[in-house]
């Protein structure tokens, strides 16, 4: 019999999980974030660089450039890099691994349209290789408003820095990827007038979380699912992003926006399309995207006279959620008092193919819930036969549930029919569990220091690609258009609840949303 594992390094090593951190061979690189400066790059992707610098993930030769508008130096640059580190870096930082991140870091300053900050990024990029006497990989982050990603491409490219002899060049896009499909489609047309697809790397933050990859490997790595992964087992399926935070600081963007825009045409498409999703044939980028393609191209998208029957829209009012009073989303300030915006959006799909056919898939999403949870949740069907009614002991059986959680307590659990302990047969639901934190012992990596990494080694599987992001889009500009027409009032849910009641109206006889 193999021995148990005995000590915390031991249960590391056997733990599967761990290879996501495991230090996978990465080319010498320079990183460029535009953008550098902001919300997002203070936040994540610079918390996301030091923690892999803490792992020993980064290449060994790696170099940082940061650039943005703001009058900055090197030294500016690399202090207030260290700020943000310190602040929002998920572990401690230690002096000595931030101070060999940011040693070397450089700045370049300018207007994203302006073409000296590309003379000046090639010249400074072109510095690095000499010094090093190495052609290092060029990775170019557009961490920057959506209307400077087109921009920054053809300046690249007017610059030649969209390639380059010995070495690999890619290009990092944060969403949104346009606003919807006509924009998309421009906003690819322009990126692929300069790039190879191979070369663009579309973030969706929610493929680089843990959980998200787990449907994955739930789905595809157990025998026990697949058998009863279709419309002969299962009856329904429920995806649920709710979050208990209202807009913040953001209302410039998303009053312009929305739910269904922020969360749904990209992370809960995604999540649908994984749990959908045929078995690829591999694991490699194209394969698994061709796949995810498949399922959003047997999605109808509504036709303008079922939009109503087909999607819900709402608006938070003022209530208590996460322990405080708040306002309503029209009394936010910098929000349009007759705003349409929707701050909760639910939507009914169907997958039409051999497996999924008759199948309906709830969405919803919604900012000022009840709490924050992310989590898909499949009903199977119920048994066809009870043998235990006469004896009222079926009174609790409930058809099986088998809920993956991608946050928070990530885990999945099945729910199972047990009998209550006593002489009668009665029966009531049980959960089996598995628990993340309990099962691997350690802290999951951040999403974007998964992103990033893939990135910096060209893997583009847990990207989207240029006919993904479109087939998205087709799903959602219906409803978008119909919403933009509709001038009538927008349903309203007091914070910190379950949303609004109209997004029952949705549901099919006999189904009801799980408790948020
Ligand atoms: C972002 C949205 O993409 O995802 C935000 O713009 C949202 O509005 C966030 O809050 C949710 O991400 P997470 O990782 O906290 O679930």
């Amino acid at each position: 019999m193999p021995a148990e594992p005995s000590t915390a390094r031991d249960v590391e090593d056997e733990n599967p999980l761990a290879e996501g951190l495991e230090r996978l061979p990465v080319h010498p690189t320079t990183l460029t974030i535009f953008g550098a400066t902001g919300d997002l790059s203070k936040r994540k992707l610079l918390p996301a660089l030091y923690n892999l610098a803490h792992e020993g993930a980064l290449p060994e030769r790696f170099n940082l450039i940061g650039s943005s508008r703001g009058e900055s130096s090197d030294e500016e640059f690399r202090k207030d890099a260290r700020e943000a580190i310190e602040e929002y870096s998920r572990r401690e930082t230690d002096p000595k691994v931030l101070d060999a991140l940011l040693k070397s870091a450089r700045y370049v300053r300018g207007s994203f349209d302006d073409p000296e900050v590309y003379e000046q990024l090639d010249k400074v990029t072109a510095e690095l290789d000499s010094e090093a006497g190495i052609d290092f990989n060029r990775v170019y982050y557009l961490s920057t408003s959506p209307s400077f990603f087109s921009v920054i491409v053809e300046m690249l490219g007017k610059q030649g820095l969209d390639k380059h002899e010995n070495s690999e060049v890619r290009v990092v896009i944060e969403k949104p990827i346009g606003t919807n499909l006509e924009e998309a489609k421009q906003l690819n047309a322009d990126v692929l007038d300069v790039l190879d697809e191979d070369q663009v790397f579309r973030i969706d933050h929610y493929l680089g979380k843990e959980t998200v990859q787990n449907v994955l490997a739930f789905r595809f790595a157990n025998g026990l699912f697949e058998p009863i992964w279709n419309r002969n087992f299962i009856d329904s399926v429920q995806i649920t992003a709710a979050e208990d935070i209202g807009i913040g600081s953001r209302a410039g963007y998303y009053d312009s926006s929305g739910a269904l825009r922020d969360l749904v045409q990209n992370h809960m498409l995604q999540l649908l399309c994984l749990l959908c999703m045929e078995p690829p044939v591999n694991f490699s980028a194209d394969e698994v995207r061709d796949e995810k393609v498949k399922v959003l191209h047997a999605i109808h998208p509504p036709e303008p006279d079922e939009v109503n029957e087909m999607a819900v829209r709402a608006q938070y009012a003022s209530g208590v959620a996460a322990g405080e009073e708040v306002e309503g989303y029209l009394d936010e300030e910098d929000v349009p008092e007759d705003s349409h915006t929707e701050t909760y959006a639910a939507l009914r799909l169907e997958v039409d193919n051999w497996r999924w056919a008759g199948v309906p898939i709830y969405l919803r999403t919604g900012k000022r819930l009840a709490r924050k949870v992310t989590e898909i949740a499949v009903a199977l069907k119920p048994v066809p036969h009870l043998a235990f009614a006469q004896d009222g002991g079926a009174v609790g059986v409930q058809p099986n549930q088998i809920i993956l959680t991608v946050q928070p307590n990530e885990g999945a659990s099945i729910s199972l029919g047990a009998k209550i302990p006593g002489t009668r047969m009665r029966i009531r639901p049980v959960n089996m569990e598995f628990l993340y934190g309990t099962a691997f012992m350690s802290e999951s990596p951040e999403a974007y220091e998964r992103l990033i990494m893939d990135a910096m080694r060209g893997d583009a599987t847990l990207f989207t690609r240029d006919d993904e992001v479109e087939a998205q889009w087709r799903i959602i500009d219906p409803v978008l258009a119909s919403w933009a027409e509709d001038k009538g009032d927008v349903a309203q849910y007091e914070s910190g609840t379950q949303g609004p009641d109209e997004a029952d109206d949705l549901l099919a006889a006999g189904h009801k949303w799980r408790a948020i």
